[in-house]
């Protein structure tokens, strides 16, 4: 009896460490979690903040020793950050009256999924080590000041969903590749400075895939194709040059053939006029 007392006792005990065990590796990671700081984000999170100038102070908390914990868990310290297992998911900065420029090292936040910074003052080019975030999803840049071209390197978010970067001052052409983005089911580059082409592969209806009509399009003065119409013919185009060419060279070559013609008719008078003299001199016989 002692003895299934002893044993029954021994149980208990050893599911009493079970318990403590389980306890102090919650409460270790807690605290792990909690003191362990991602430096991928901070380094993220500390050059975002140097590159965005904040002249209505909106962003609460953006400051550097935030940018070493910005995440419990779940739950962000930052203003306008989400958080999702400890790490960056989400950054939705929009209409804060943003000015400066986006960071090479947004790229060091490689959770992240959604990146909104639309309608702000933001200036500077796009960065193509954007192509670093894999998980990106929503790409919302529409409404700033952001120049340079698209770059074609954000083929390699495979993920993308969105791409809205309406109301720029965006140069160049669109990249061919954007249209090997299968996932795309917003795509917003109106009022810009685009130029060339649109790659078939997003202006046109491919097999299954939606494609875009040209109120994506629209507002860019240089830009030609369908959904659009066709190169426009402001200024001089291609069939106005070839015009004037062959307008041109028809016009000389009616020009030098009256030139000809007249200098034939001279040397001709001037002939019968020499031959007219030679009778003269000639004596008669
Ligand atoms: C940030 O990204 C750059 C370039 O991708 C990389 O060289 C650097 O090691 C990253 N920094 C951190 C702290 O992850
Ligand atoms: C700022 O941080 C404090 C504590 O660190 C938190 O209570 C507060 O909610 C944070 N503010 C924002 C806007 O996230
Ligand atoms: C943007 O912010 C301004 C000032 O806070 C506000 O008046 C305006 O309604 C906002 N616009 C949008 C679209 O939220
Ligand atoms: C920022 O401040 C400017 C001038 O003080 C004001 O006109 C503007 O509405 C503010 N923007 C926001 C988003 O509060
Ligand atoms: C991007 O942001 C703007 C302004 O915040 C919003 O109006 C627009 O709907 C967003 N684009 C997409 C595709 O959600
Ligand atoms: C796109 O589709 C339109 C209408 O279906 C067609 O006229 C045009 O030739 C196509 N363009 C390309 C480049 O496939
Ligand atoms: C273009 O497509 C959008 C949805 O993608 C739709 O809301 C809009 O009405 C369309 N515009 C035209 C001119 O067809």
């Amino acid at each position: 009896m002692g003895g299934g007392c002893g044993w029954r006792s021994s149980s208990s005990s050893n599911s009493f460490c079970y318990v403590c065990l389980l306890v102090v590796t919650l409460f270790c990671g807690a605290v792990f979690r909690q003191s362990l700081s991602d430096p991928s984000d901070e380094a993220c999170l500390t050059h975002l903040s140097q590159s965005l100038q904040d002249p209505n102070h909106s962003l609460q908390n953006w400051t550097k020793s935030t940018f070493a914990n910005p995440c419990s868990g779940f739950t962000s310290y930052l203003q306008g950050a989400t958080c999702n297992n400890g790490r960056i998911y989400k950054l939705s900065l929009t209409n804060l009256s943003l000015r400066g420029s986006i960071t090479p090292f947004l790229a060091n936040c490689t959770n992240l999924q959604s990146l909104d910074l639309s309608s702000n003052f933001i200036a500077g080019p796009i960065p193509p080590e954007l192509q670093s975030l894999v998980n990106l999803a929503v790409l919302n840049l529409s409404s700033n000041r952001l120049s340079g071209p698209i770059p074609p390197q954000l083929t390699l978010c495979a993920y993308l969903n969105v791409i809205d970067l309406h109301q720029n001052l965006l140069t160049g052409t669109i990249p061919q590749q954007l249209g090997l983005l299968v996932r795309l089911s917003a795509f917003d580059v109106s009022n810009n400075k685009l130029s060339g082409p649109i790659p078939s592969s997003l202006g046109n209806r491919s097999g299954s895939l939606p494609r875009f009509n040209a109120t994506s399009f629209a507002g860019n003065k240089d830009l030609y194709g369908y959904p659009l119409p066709p190169m426009k013919t402001k200024g001089l185009s291609v069939l106005a040059i070839v015009g004037i060419g062959l307008g041109s060279g028809l016009a000389s070559l009616v020009l030098s053939f009256t030139g000809v013609c007249i200098w034939l008719k001279i040397t001709e008078r001037k002939m019968a006029l020499e031959e007219g003299k030679i009778t003269q001199l000639m004596p008669d016989y």
